[in-house]
């Protein structure tokens, strides 16, 4: 049969935020399919990149005083660091904030309109006053119009269910600046994808898709799809849209043509033409890993815009559940979000690769981490059951006959372990693990029980059952090498390992059929240490204190720039005097070195004027002078307060003096 050429994608992971256990159960499940293609001789290329662009990078990196290009680059640098430490192999780890990227979405939409499948139209929506940009749904709370409840995004309830538009929300205000927002129209651009109904309802059915999925699909293509709006407003990190100043590709629109721009860069540096695997009729494969919550955007406009661009269409879109964490979703403030780095601090990264592989089927139910499942299964399948054969037989072949296998005479079992082949193959091509560890396992205890049965260190009490020992021990680590074959697209490394101790060169899935014998073999060591059920506790523990938080981000992160032009200074209290019909104020006079100044300050509450006098203080002494109801303040005293509304005043230490400057 001649060799495939498949390209492979997994979803492109946000730049905002680190790589957590939701990513890398995608990633490795997408990694296992294309280890078992190489292995099995097939030409497989695996590209994913950071989906750098939209309002959460430009706003995240204004939060830490960074600029988004900045951001993007240190946020890829991690998250391929961490996909390495899981041994993720990408062929290319790229982002899609790329020159590649910006000329095909230029590209794509040249295409689009061409075909006069874009349009424009007038859009009413929040604007946020204060930062003057348009609030999407996510930057927008208020209370929810059905139950009440505060604290609600605009399109849905978390507490009722409701979905809403935005502008039903009570009482909204901008998640960015804690401003109300006000209605503002401006013009977008639209995708027609209702011209595509037709086409989607036979291609969703052609099978890219499993049943079960393109019926959900058929959920929306019964009713007709609306158009997509494909535009967003600036301030928008992303790529402007030609001929429209101002106006960005939606992130949407250019991160799935990311891949494609991922895949050309890779191209580019291994000689290989990328359109040879994008037009149409291409007799290559395109297949796409992702989570069941971007099925529209991958299995309706994604096959949309390639097939009205004259692109070919993915061969297979393979869609896994959700991820939940000791049966619930996860959650920082149950310390149940875990990121990679918090897992590797603790855990091997193969144990976590075995127990996503154990619970991935070809379906997409949701797939839950529950710890003690999960150490149950690592010691008892892989240390238990796999090892345990290699541990066992590799006893007598090292003290009984210094390391040598024998001949591997007819056994039943040992054929049986052959034939799996097939069907192990079968279960990795439609990426249903679950049922490969099924019949691996299976195999690796009926090798076990054959041991048990057979009873070598029985045998080798007698001279002349020595050849028999040596036969049983060696069929028994063959076996184990056919079973490292099996195993080695879920663990490489074990695998890797596992090949030093045979001494045989790196196996591929043609070497199942061809047994050593009659070699030397190596000293074995422990492949794995079981794992205890505290280690593994230990990485909900440790994220425990991360609490998420739905409240608006009124203060920004401001630069190191903007700090420094704080003129913080040393004050002396030369007196302070209650404010007639002020409750909360009390005129302070302050000698401020060289010059004295007269700050409102509302801590009356906490200090009697009198107690006050020759006390230090912080003067923020370069604040523009405000007019105030009771007169003008010219500067600010610094004070801590807490929830109770306690003040109380920021002290110099003793021996400072007015004028001093604070830095
Ligand atoms: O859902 C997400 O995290 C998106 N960043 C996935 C993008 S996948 C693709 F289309 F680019
Ligand atoms: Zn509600």
């Amino acid at each position: 049969m001649k060799n495939r050429r498949i390209l492979v994608t997994s979803a492109l992971p946000n730049a905002n935020g680190p790589i957590h256990l939701g990513h890398l159960v995608e990633h490795i499940q997408t990694d296992i399919w294309v280890r078992f293609q190489k292995i099995l001789g097939n030409h497989c290329v695996y590209v994913c990149a950071d989906d750098a662009h939209g309002t959460a990078t430009m706003l995240r990196a204004e939060e830490l005083g960074t600029v988004p290009e900045k951001l993007i680059e240190k946020v890829r640098d991690e998250h391929s660091k961490d996909f390495r430490a899981f041994h993720i192999e990408h062929d290319n780890y790229y982002s899609t904030h790329s020159i590649e990227n910006e000329s095909l979405a230029s590209f794509f939409f040249r295409r689009l309109s061409d075909a006069d499948q874009i349009r424009t139209e007038a859009v009413r929506q929040f604007f946020d006053p204060k930062e003057k940009m348009f609030l999407a749904d996510r930057y927008i709370i208020g209370s929810c119009p059905r139950c009440k409840e505060k604290n609600q995004y605009g399109d849905n309830c978390e507490s009722c269910g409701a979905t809403y538009e935005a502008t039903d929300l009570i009482d909204p205000i901008s998640k960015i600046s804690g401003e109300k927002p006000t209605l503002k129209e401006s013009e977008h651009l639209f995708f027609k994808l209702s011209n595509f109904t037709e086409f989607l309802k036979i291609w969703t059915r052609s099978g890219v898709l499993s049943e079960p999925i393109a019926n959900k699909l058929n959920e929306w293509l019964k009713e007709g799809l609306k158009d997509w709006d494909i535009s967003r407003d600036g301030p928008y990190f992303g790529f402007e849209i030609p001929g429209y100043p101002s106006k960005y590709f939606y992130v949407w629109l250019d991160a799935p043509i990311g891949y494609i721009a991922a895949f050309q860069n890779f191209c580019e540096k291994n000689d290989l033409d990328y359109q040879e695997y994008w037009r149409e009729e291409s007799e290559c494969e395109v297949h796409h890993f992702i989570g069941k919550d971007i099925i529209n955007f991958h299995a309706l406009f994604w096959p949309a815009i390639l097939n009205c661009a004259g692109y070919r269409t993915p061969t297979k879109i393979h869609v896994h559940g959700f991820l939940t964490v000791n049966g619930t979703k996860m959650s920082k403030s149950r310390g149940t979000f875990i990121t990679a780095q918090e897992y590797l601090d603790h855990l091997d990264p193969e144990f976590l690769r075995y127990y996503c592989a154990s619970k991935l089927n070809a379906s997409a139910e949701d797939i839950d981490f529950n710890l003690d499942d999960f150490v149950q299964k690592v010691n008892s399948d892989l240390v238990g059951k796999f090892v345990n054969i290699a541990s066992r037989c590799s006893k007598f072949i090292e003290k009984e006959f210094n390391y040598r296998l024998s001949e591997i005479p007819s056994n039943r079992l040992h054929d049986e372990t052959i034939a799996k082949e097939g069907e192990i193959r079968q279960f990795f091509e439609k990426a249903d693990y679950a049922g490969a560890i099924r019949e691996i396992m299976s195999l690796a205890s009926k090798a076990n029980q054959f041991i048990d049965k057979k009873k070598p260190w029985v045998l080798i009490k007698e001279e002349t059952n020595r050849a028999e020992v040596q036969q049983i021990c060696s069929i028994g680590l063959d076996i184990f090498r056919i079973l490292t074959i099996f195993l080695k697209p879920i663990l490489p490394n074990l695998a890797e390992s596992a090949e030093a101790f045979l001494g045989t060169d790196s196996q591929t899935w043609s070497d199942i059929g061809e047994p050593i014998h009659d070699k030397t073999i190596n000293q074995f060591h422990p492949l794995l240490k079981r794992i205890d059920s505290k280690t593994a506790n230990k990485i909900v523990r440790e994220s425990e204190d991360k609490i998420e938080t739905k409240e608006p981000r009124t203060k920004k992160s401001i630069s190191i720039d903007d700090f420094t032009k704080i003129d913080l200074r040393v004050a002396r209290v030369i007196g302070a005097t209650e404010v007639e019909g002020a409750d909360k104020l009390l005129k302070l006079d302050l000698d401020a070195g060289n010059e004295t100044r007269s700050v409102f300050s509302g801590i009356k509450s906490a200090y009697r004027p009198k107690e006050l006098k020759d006390r230090l203080v912080v003067l923020v002494a370069n604040l523009a002078p405000r007019q105030m109801k009771f007169g003008v303040s010219e500067g600010m005293v610094l004070a801590a307060s807490d929830e109770q509304g306690n003040v109380y005043l920021i002290e110099p230490p003793p021996n400072s003096f007015p004028g001093m400057k604070i830095s």
